[in-house]
């Protein structure tokens, strides 16, 4: 059953379109093909089709279920592709009373952000799942160092380090070599799959897993975006038919908090993929209806330089659905919208904000969900993954490489003086 579509605006003329599907094929075909830019991270493409099988598998299912049973927190350390994922699945889904509560570290700098979410776990029973493909990023490398202290002056060395789970590279780097040493249980990051492309990976699913989300849901939500392949191709071309029309910035827009993340992490897939060489489409994210009273304002009226995509969730609700009540005095003027769902209200906003923005001039299409649960979850990332390799190779840039990330690391590693960075300008 098909739980994700894609739909174009009205009145798009197919026949301007087509030229862009034609390319987007091609794109595609040289993914599969591996004929492409970057044809070592292929890996991500079939990955799902064959990972319920993978001994992998179980063995997150197993941890996962270990972490439930003997933590009130886990602590999952890591950046960009080593932590948004898992934390859009997590706030995607929402799920309720989850065992053991899943906070993110290591993700930024903050002395403060550190110094209270130590503080947070200190006196209550937590693990840690530290993730890093290269094993040597800075920042959730500093983290681990403040976790890995608390976690040994608690449970003490022995019983911290069957606490502590590494997810990283099968070969190589620091945190590899120091999981070896200390005995941590450890997950792979397989060689051919990039940061942003392992959310279904243990990257995604062992924080997902222990949130208390069915992750072979995940993986089979995933496998089942197969048969949206010509959706997927179709939102790749659209966004290069905007970029060849002039639109340089595509906003990704959604109607619910819990999909906040979800833009995060296709924020950065899209960012890291695409902005190389000059080149790119640029990805904004928005949350309506709360930015329609900031944003909105810009995007009915500003400069016509962007597309709209929105998130369409067809059934939301994964709580109880609240309708508004009656008052008797009606002073507020709201009893017109007595009994009404605030489902059906978010709806009614998210349909009015598109022809706003249509007949605003901006170019607005549409991914449609079923729902907020775990099979649609799979069936979005998989949505993305793919189009954002279809569309990177449509630049005619590697997507699965991020050179640029590495200029401002040399300057920071000069500044704080790490050893072999004296020379960098
Ligand atoms: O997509 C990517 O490759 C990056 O965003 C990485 O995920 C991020 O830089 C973290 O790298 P690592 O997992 O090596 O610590």
């Amino acid at each position: 059953m098909n739980h994700i579509y894609y739909r174009y605006p009205k009145g798009l003329d197919s026949l301007k379109l087509e030229p862009f599907i034609s390319k987007s094929r091609h794109a595609e075909n040289s993914l599969l093909e591996g004929t492409c830019l970057g044809k070592e991270f292929l890996g991500w493409i079939n990955h799902a089709d064959i990972y319920l099988t993978n001994p992998e598998f179980k063995k997150i299912l197993d941890a996962a279920k270990k972490i439930q049973e003997n933590s009130e927190v886990l602590v999952v350390i890591g950046i960009g592709g080593s932590y948004l994922g898992a934390r859009a699945g997590i706030e995607f889904v929402n799920p309720k009373n989850p065992k053991t509560e899943v906070i993110f570290a290591g993700n930024n700098l903050s002395n403060n952000q550190l110094y209270d979410q130590l503080e947070y776990v200190k006196d209550k029973d937590f693990s840690i799942n530290v993730i890093s493909k290269s094993g040597t990023t800075t920042e959730p490398a500093i983290a681990f160092r403040f976790f890995k202290k608390l976690i040994e002056e608690k449970y003490g060395k022995e019983e911290a380090a069957k606490r502590i789970y590494a997810t990283t590279d099968a070969h190589k780097g620091a945190l590899k070599n120091l999981a070896e040493k200390e005995g941590y249980e450890t997950f792979i990051v397989p060689d051919d799959i990039g940061g942003r492309y392992s959310v279904l990976t243990a990257v995604g699913l062992l924080p997902m897993a222990v949130a208390g989300l069915n992750i072979k849901k995940i993986i089979e939500g995933a496998n089942s975006s197969k048969s949206s392949l010509a959706d997927i191709r179709n939102y790749a071309a659209f966004r290069h038919y905007q970029l060849n029309d002039g639109k340089s910035i595509e906003i990704l827009a959604n109607f619910d908090p819990s999909l906040h993340y979800m833009g995060e992490w296709w924020k950065q897939l899209f960012a890291e993929s695409e902005g190389k060489d000059g080149k790119g489409i640029i990805p904004y994210t928005v949350d309506y209806s709360t930015d329609l009273h900031s944003f909105g304002q810009m995007a009915q009226d500003g400069p016509r330089v962007f597309f709209e995509t929105f998130l369409c969730v067809d059934y939301d609700s994964n709580r109880e659905g609240l309708t508004v009540p009656n008052d008797p005095e009606n002073v507020d003027g709201l009893n017109y919208l007595t009994n009404k769902t605030i489902e059906y209200v978010n709806y009614s906003a998210l349909s009015a904000t598109i022809q706003a923005h249509e007949n605003g001039g901006v170019p607005c299409s549409e991914i449609h969900i079923s729902s907020r649960d775990e099979f649609c979850l799979g069936q979005l990332f998989y949505f993305f993954e793919r189009a954002c390799g279809i569309s990177g190779n449509m630049l005619n840039v590697n997507p699965f490489n991020q050179p640029g990330v590495e200029e401002y690391k040399r300057n920071m590693f000069t500044l704080l003086g790490k050893p072999g960075y004296e020379t960098t300008t």
